[in-house]
């Protein structure tokens, strides 16, 4: 990326400074030509393991290995400059030691030029974050319902229904933030759990099913889009309903090749000749 393009983006300290302000737009890109279609309305793409479920048809985001995560963040660099892009760790890529995190981390800002990483996680990762930010590595926590707990946390289900799980929580994100983090995605959680987190915290918060109460916003593009329609979850709205579209456009297709309808005689290239065939020279 030339030093141009990297004064246009939206930076990680920018974001910072938007705590209580304007809310800040998120949306998930996994691709260069949909990180371009979003890229001027957003102040972030993150390249989210949620790809793991919606581009690669996982159950949950666990089998999502780092070298996927760089390709996907890579293509969305490439696909943007505007927004800021930040790209997940995968599982099993950070939770080890922070010695770990920091080599992985370190690829993901190398070789896709993204300006920061996100990982799950809370108290037990607060020493991770502070040792990644301590090495140049900014970082983006993510609290409440973290998807790559599924099998400890029992299901995809929305956290802090009781005091106990919402003190826990909270605790989590006053670790996370007191250890570095510049921004903090607060997911599926109880409305006033991400109220009381948003005042508990300096940095802004940004929900996924954390309601309006936070300081941003995100979604899973394809949800928003109606383009995954495996399951809708409660907090998703959406815009749009590109799944209906895709499957009439393919049927159409099907239906113009099997009748010889498509390819029409626009769309085939054809040799134009000054001279009849008839009158060229032996
Ligand atoms: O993986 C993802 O897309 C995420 C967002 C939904 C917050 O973590």
């Amino acid at each position: 990326m030339s030093a141009t393009a990297l004064a246009k983006r939206t930076t990680t300290t920018t974001l910072s400074t938007r705590k209580g302000g304007d809310p800040i737009v998120c949306l998930t890109a996994y691709s260069a030509p949909i990180a371009k279609l979003l890229d001027p309305h957003v102040d972030v793409l993150l390249v989210g393991d949620s790809l793991g479920m919606v581009l690669y048809g996982f159950d949950s985001t666990l089998p999502v290995t780092l070298d996927m995560m760089i390709a996907h963040g890579a293509a969305v660099v490439r696909g943007s400059t505007h927004a800021c892009v930040i790209v997940d760790l995968p599982f099993a890529s950070y939770q080890e030691s922070p010695q770990q995190a920091f080599r992985n981390a370190a690829r993901v800002l190398a070789e896709t030029g993204c300006a920061a990483v996100k990982l799950e996680g809370g108290v037990e990762m607060a020493e991770t974050v502070a040792y990644l930010v301590a090495r140049g590595v900014p970082v983006m926590g993510h609290v409440g319902l973290t998807p790559q707990s599924v099998n400890t946390l029992g299901g995809f289900r929305a956290r802090g229904r009781n005091a106990e799980e919402s003190e826990s929580i909270l605790a989590d994100a006053k670790a996370i933030t007191a250890a570095g983090a510049f921004a903090l995605v607060v997911e599926g959680v109880m409305e006033p759990l991400a109220e009381a987190i948003t005042a508990a915290v300096t940095v802004p918060t940004i929900s996924i099913g954390a309601s309006v109460a936070c300081d941003g916003q995100v979604l899973v593009t394809d949800d928003l889009l109606g383009l995954f329609a495996d399951f809708t979850p409660k907090f998703v709205r959406r815009y749009a309903e590109l799944g209906p579209m895709v499957t009439h456009a393919a049927a159409t297709y099907a239906e113009d090749v099997r009748h010889r309808r498509f390819p029409g005689p626009e769309h085939v290239f054809r040799v134009k000749r000054k001279t009849p065939p008839s009158e060229m020279a032996p």
